[in-house]
């Protein structure tokens, strides 16, 4: 029998022009429901320009985009959409002076205020839960400066995750940490896939990462996609010499090819 796929994200030949500047050019891609898929290619290729359009923070100057089969192109369709998608931004963009318990909260506090006053002990609740799940259990007093920088993340992690959405997009979760910090931080890219069931939309150039979580990557460079495909694909692609590859594949992809 055929199963049939559930996408939860489509990019229908997106183009984005800023003055002269082709910033992406023709971008397609679909992305299944359940996946840990990564958004790879070197700085300055429009990979946190995509999660921004996904987003609806910026339009495309033309193409479509279909989150969770609505096309947001319709502001009501976005704005129903965007409660069910969590964000995880560089740097994690924690509240200094907030403890890590207010910083959790502070999405369900935004989103509606009396719901948050009658649910709060419950919130409270679920925010600890989410802490334990996360290998944070305890911290929840603390401010965010006094956590290690794999901790934060994991704060904007559970931050993310308070909202029950169905999509988490992260942009460059291991960047700036240290290998076996960005290890553990793939651990629970997998664990929070797993274990709340979320599709994770990853942007990365971390190339150990994509090869620990990854299901599927999509490589992006100067505005176009070079190549869509599972790692075991692009193993086929790099080490088949028949085929020609486009060198930038190569270079960064270089620690995973053969000597
Ligand atoms: N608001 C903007 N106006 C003009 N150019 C931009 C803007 N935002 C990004 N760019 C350009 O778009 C390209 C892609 O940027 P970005 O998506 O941030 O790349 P990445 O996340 O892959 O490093 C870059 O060349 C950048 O200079
Ligand atoms: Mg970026």
């Amino acid at each position: 029998m055929n199963k049939e796929t559930n996408w939860v994200l489509e990019f229908n030949n997106i183009n984005l022009k800023i003055g002269n500047n082709e910033i992406l050019k023709n971008v397609s891609f679909k992305i299944e429901k359940g996946s840990n898929t990564f958004i790879m290619g070197p700085s300055g290729s429009g990979k946190t320009t995509i999660l921004k359009i996904a987003a609806g923070l910026i339009f495309p100057t033309n193409g479509n985009i279909k989150i969770l089969n609505k096309d947001i192109s319709n502001i009501k369709d976005l704005y129903e959409v965007r409660k069910k998608i969590g964000f995880v931004f560089q740097y994690s963009a924690l509240i200094d002076y907030l403890t890590v318990l207010d910083n959790i909260l502070l999405p369900l506090k935004i989103r509606n205020k009396s719901d948050f006053k009658k649910n709060y002990k419950t919130y409270i609740e679920k925010a600890k839960e989410i802490l334990e799940k996360l290998d944070l259990k305890g911290v929840e007093k603390y401010y965010p400066n006094s956590l290690s920088g794999g901790m934060q993340k994991r704060v904007a992690f559970a931050r993310a995750i308070i909202s029950n959405p169905e999509i988490i997009f992260y942009d460059e979760p291991t960047s700036g940490l240290d290998p076996v910090t960005a290890k553990s931080i793939d651990n629970i890219i997998i664990n929070i896939n797993k274990n709340f069931n979320i599709t994770n939309i990853i942007v990365s150039h971390d190339v150990n990462s994509a090869l620990n979580v990854s299901d599927y990557i999509i490589f992006i460079y100067k505005g176009e996609i070079i190549f869509k495909g599972n790692i075991n694909d692009l193993k086929n692609l790099l080490y088949n010499s028949s085929l020609t590859i486009p060198p930038i594949l190569k270079d960064f992809f270089y620690s995973i090819i053969k000597t």
